[in-house]
């Protein structure tokens, strides 16, 4: 059993392959945290002191002993009203308007498989593709904590993933009491830790470049880090890691926070005054007063926990094994993903469908799978100022209808795919004209515009039902294998004609995944790839119903070797959405050769984003060369393990790795970031082999053991041009 109470010592001991988590009910009801680390088979309640301390308070039973205060005491889920005045996870006010509440122990329970959220996305608890794998075993411990004054529960969930380290966490708050009450915060995770020094990864960003790795000492001064957008945002991921100071990509402590909510999120991390240190992450509380009546209930998004003394490398294997296994849906978790070129970047709004059936000629004759029509193809979109919201294609653009377009396209042996963006609106279009009052809008203040388009509220039913019944019309039309579900702006306005404004956030994430939810059920096959201006919404949350994200709208090879590498520390390379696209590149100007953006895109979904007819007949042989090339180890790719064999802001070189389940094929990857005169050798060196195995290089028969491969690596000689790359496949010499 992987969930133990101690009912004598009220502990609970969460145990994983690797990993402990303890936390104790203590005498007077209070759930403290204990330890989460290594396993160390032991009650760790020993680990707590009891000490008077200044000015840190008392709870009334204890007032003459000076010794028990919850603002020194590790917590499971601190809250405001006894004293912690630390950083707390959850905060309400009671019908008086008292912000406070006294959480103690109810009871709890045990039981096998995984708990499921009502509202928003949580991981499966078996993974879709049995083959092979071990099932998981998966054990659910629900703790109920009550604050008798008002009747508030909490209800602490835990999915403990025993094989795979993975502790999954998320809170229900219920309101059994008889007045209504407001929830102002309540965030899904709390780590308390009682000694040591860390440093919190994270990766923060803008529009067209997301993911930069920054690893921040926690101190004194309290770190904070999160999205106000509505989003999770380019500027910050809702992704972090409370590492040693010392940690690296081999070895060291580490702890993993992975959010699975894709609106605001918080994530903050403190030195106490006593040395100790709390994480905190959750949905952001800063627009957050959301009422709750008695009967009412509040689910607190889920965060995935992942323990290692291993390293970096060792959490990122974890997360892209848990994702892979139990976030992404079936059909897509263990199936190849279409190799698709998008006309964006090929000819923006600038189309008809003569352009698009050519681009599905010049598709089939490169050996690609699919088109798709991005943005332009309904109402009078032909730039980026109307028409948002017209779900209903061009024809009189378009020459034909949809369905006759999807047709001519299949006649040409490509799938179609298509662009949209269903939470958004321009005031120039039919749909704002009919109705002005479905946006997000604070009354009798001028909107905040973005890509001059508003946010739809997506908050409201008869909204969402409305866009989904259009953008269904459009499904419906003919063989739509693939959509990018775009969303392009942050959203500013937070009010709502159906919701209080404390309420709006929290409801409008949740109906988007409402949305999703029914297309994914109502189109089971559809493939969708998520986007918000590149990775603007690119996490856990989303991954649930879209299995791959558009990692940036910055195409250029090397700016991607630098968001890819940020992103690899969670996500899996099969749900980066990258593409091969155009040189000089439209972002940054930047002229890289076919092979490096091939290379780059080959970490990723893979695909392109340029117009092949500007292509000369040798660019065109080595695409075609390419995506053979590609499809022969799609299966490394998507399934096999990554390693990250470099830091590209320090090394002049990205290099990577993808190694087989059973570590007889293995894929190097480089890209030179760095040519100077004179030149030295970089040394790629490979990991997760079989040291004691030889392999063989596909490119010249070269013979290496497995060992020699990981310690000391292969040569990179200098070339003279600008970032060079290469990739080196190795088979096992069974
Ligand atoms: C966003 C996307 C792009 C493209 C445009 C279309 O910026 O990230 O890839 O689809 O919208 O307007």
């Amino acid at each position: 059993m992987s969930v133990i109470y101690d009912a004598d010592h009220g502990l609970f001991t969460l145990k994983t392959r690797d990993t402990d988590y303890q936390m104790k009910v203590d005498e007077l009801g209070y759930l403290l945290h204990l330890y989460y680390g290594s396993r160390t088979d032991q009650p760790m309640d020993y680990l707590l002191t009891f000490l008077d301390r200044g000015f840190s308070g008392n709870p009334a039973e204890k007032h003459l002993d000076k010794t028990y205060s919850l603002d020194t005491l590790p917590q499971e889920y601190p809250f405001k009203g006894t004293g912690d005045y630390r950083g707390i996870a959850f905060k309400m006010e009671n019908a008086d308007g008292a912000v406070s509440c006294d959480l103690r122990y109810k009871g709890h329970e045990i039981r096998d498989g995984k708990y499921c959220l009502k509202r928003l996305p949580s991981a499966r608890g078996e993974r879709p593709d049995p083959a092979g794998k071990p099932d998981g075993n998966v054990t659910t411990l629900s703790v109920t904590l009550t604050d008798a004054l008002s009747g508030v529960e909490v209800e602490l969930l835990y999915g403990v993933y025993e094989a795979e380290n993975v502790i999954t966490r998320a809170a229900v708050i219920r309101n059994r009491g008889t007045g209504r009450v407001v929830i102002r915060r309540a965030l899904s995770c709390c780590l308390d830790c009682l000694s040591g020094s860390y440093e919190l990864v994270h990766f923060h960003g803008r529009h067209t470049l997301e993911m930069q790795k920054e690893r921040t000492p926690v101190g004194h001064a309290a770190l904070s880090i999160g999205s106000r957008r509505g989003t999770s945002s380019h500027q910050h991921n809702p992704a972090v890691i409370l590492a040693d100071r010392e940690a690296s990509e081999e070895s060291g402590a580490v702890t993993g926070c992975l959010l699975s909510f894709s609106g605001s999120f918080l994530c903050e991390a403190e030195k106490d005054q006593f040395e100790q240190t709390r994480l905190l992450m959750g949905m952001n509380d800063e627009q957050l007063a959301y009422p709750l009546m008695p009967g009412e209930e509040l689910e607190a998004p889920e965060c995935v926990l992942s323990f290692t003394k291993q390293g970096f490398r060792e959490l990122s294997l974890t997360y892209h094994d848990f994702l892979r296994a139990y976030v992404i849906r079936d059909p897509y978790a263990g199936k190849p993903r279409p190799v698709l070129i998008n006309s964006w970047e090929a000819a923006y709004f600038d189309f008809d469908g003569d352009t698009i059936v050519h681009l599905a000629d010049e598709a089939a004759d490169l050996g690609l799978d699919m088109v798709v029509m991005d943005d332009g193809w309904f109402g009078a979109r032909n730039d980026d100022l109307r028409a948002l919201g017209d779900w209903k294609p061009n024809e009189k653009k378009l020459g034909c209808s949809l369905s006759v377009l999807i047709r001519r396209v299949e006649e040409k042996g490509v799938k179609f795919g298509i662009w949209i963006e269903p939470e958004m609106v321009n005031e120039d279009s039919d749909l704002y004209r009919a109705h002005p009052d479905w946006v997000l809008k604070v009354p009798g203040k001028p909107p905040v515009y973005a890509r001059n388009q508003l946010v739809l509220d997506f908050s409201r039913k008869e909204v969402r039902d409305s866009i989904f019944q259009s953008i269904a019309e459009v499904l419906d039309q003919g063989n739509v294998s693939y959509v990018k579900w775009d969303m392009n702006r942050s959203v500013a306005d937070v009010y709502s004609l159906e919701h209080v404004p404390g309420k709006v956030r929290y409801e409008y994430v949740a109906g988007v995944y409402e949305f999703l939810k029914k297309l994914n059920e109502r189109y089971p096959n559809l493939l969708i790839e998520g986007c918000s201006g590149g990775g603007g919404r690119f996490d856990a949350g989303m991954l649930h119903y879209e299995p791959q994200i558009w990692g940036s709208d910055n195409s250029d090879a090397v700016d991607r070797c630098l968001i890819q590498y940020g992103l690899s520390y969670f996500y899996p390379a099969s749900t980066v959405g990258a593409h091969v696209s155009a040189v000089p590149n439209h972002q940054t100007g930047r002229i890289t050769p076919l092979q490096t953006r091939g290379i780059t895109a080959m970490a990723g979904t893979f695909g392109y984003e340029l117009d092949p007819a500007k292509l000369s007949e040798d660019e065109k042989a080595d695409i075609r060369e390419q995506i053979r090339h590609y499809r022969r180890f799609e299966p490394l790719v998507r399934e096999g393990a990554f390693y990250r064999l470099s830091d590209p802001y320090r090394d002049g070189i990205s290099a990577w790795g993808f190694v087989s389940p059973d570590r007889h094929t293995v894929l190097l990857n480089y890209v030179c970031l760095e040519n100077h005169g004179n030149m030295d050798v970089k040394y790629v060196r490979a990991a997760g082999l079989d040291p004691a195995a030889w392999y063989v290089s596909e490119t010249d028969g070269r013979r290496f053991s497995g060992a020699a491969l990981m310690e000391a690596g292969l040569p990179v000689p200098p070339q003279l041009k600008d970032y060079a790359a290469g990739q080196i496949l190795l088979r096992a010499d069974t």
